[in-house]
């Protein structure tokens, strides 16, 4: 293997530039030649492949966003799309790629190696957590973070003024940001996609502690299925029209920011071992970190968003809450 490529694509997550440094300075330590993809597949499509050095990865690890720029790209859903991505991938010689992103990235990466020999392995950059074979994506650690400082604020003007906050955190359809993010800020009470939402539940626990707190903060995950913030608030306000409520909806503050160490420190490792992996002939594989072990997932396991609620975590959670 002479020549790699990496590319970061879908939403991108503070860490995705510790991770491509970790490649570019993996691969040239290995006298790899590394080029970057500009705008994950879409720039596969459009021919934006860029020389990288080590110098053109000083002074990211810090830094949120990505510097190789993202997209979700509609292109690469058809068979053109496609073909052109591979005909721009063999005029650059490419031997090994490196994607960085969440499952629309791997599910592309399953596609491309069915057109293409090129072997591909990807790294998990996203802040939703939903991914198998890893206990920590690149990113979710800053996106928890980031919730709870955001929600320290407001339990401050909510307890003030004796208020009940809805607070919408993202996630798409996994409630891992809301999980951790909601235990982190003693959330009164988390609404999840992967548990039911009874409303009724929820107002007799709001009534039942009502005593002893005078601000209560409710979590709610962009997926929960009984709709976002707004929706519930308003149900909830019908029956107890006598609380005062406010909706806060964080949106996407929660996807940029510095990464925090814990993401720089995973995504350097995450990147470090995929150039490893590719070297080592490993291919269609997910790198993660599983109990601190550096972990390979087929991609096909990686994408099926089993990650489980922790029962112990909501054994706990159901005990400090209310
Ligand atoms: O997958 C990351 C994520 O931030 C989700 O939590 C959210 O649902 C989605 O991306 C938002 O996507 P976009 O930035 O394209 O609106």
């Amino acid at each position: 293997m002479k020549k790699i490529a990496v590319f970061t694509s879908g939403g991108d997550s503070p860490g995705m530039n510790a991770c491509i440094r970790a490649v570019v300075r993996t691969a040239i330590y290995h006298n790899l030649e590394v080029v970057g993809i500009m705008h994950g597949y879409e720039g596969m499509i459009r021919n934006e492949f860029i020389p990288l050095g080590s110098k053109s990865v000083a002074n990211i690890i810090q830094r949120g966003g990505t510097v190789l720029k993202t997209a979700r790209s509609k292109k690469f859903l058809t068979i053109e799309g496609r073909q052109k991505a591979v005909e721009n991938l063999t005029k650059h010689e490419i031997e090994g790629i490196v994607a960085i992103g969440g499952d629309g990235t791997f599910r592309g990466a399953l596609e491309l190696s069915k057109m293409c020999a090129v072997p591909i392995v990807c790294c998990p950059g996203t802040i939703d957590n939903d991914l198998v074979g890893t206990d920590f994506t690149i990113g979710y650690d800053t996106a928890i973070n980031t919730v709870v400082e955001a929600v320290d604020k407001i339990r401050d003007t909510a307890e003030s003024h004796d208020r009940l906050f809805f607070v919408e955190v993202m996630g798409r359809d996994a409630g891992l940001i809301a999980l951790r993010s909601g235990i982190g800020v003693g959330a009164e009470c988390i609404l999840m996609p992967e548990t039911k939402t009874d409303i009724e539940d929820l107002i007799k626990r709001l009534e039942s502690g009502r005593k002893s707190k005078s601000s209560k903060i409710i979590i709610v995950a962009e997926g929960d299925e009984a709709g976002g913030a707004f929706k519930i608030a308003e149900q909830v306000k019908k029956r107890l029209p006598d609380y005062d409520t406010r909706v806060t909806i964080l949106g996407h503050i929660q996807r940029g920011g510095n990464p925090s160490a814990m993401d720089r420190v995973n995504s350097s490792r995450i990147g470090f071992s995929a150039v490893e992996a590719l070297m080592a002939g490993k291919r269609t594989v997910m790198i993660g970190i599983i109990n601190k072990a550096i972990s390979y997932t087929p991609l096909e396991n990686a994408v099926k968003h089993t990650q489980n609620l922790d029962p112990d975590l909501m054994r706990m959670l159901d005990i400090l809450s209310l």
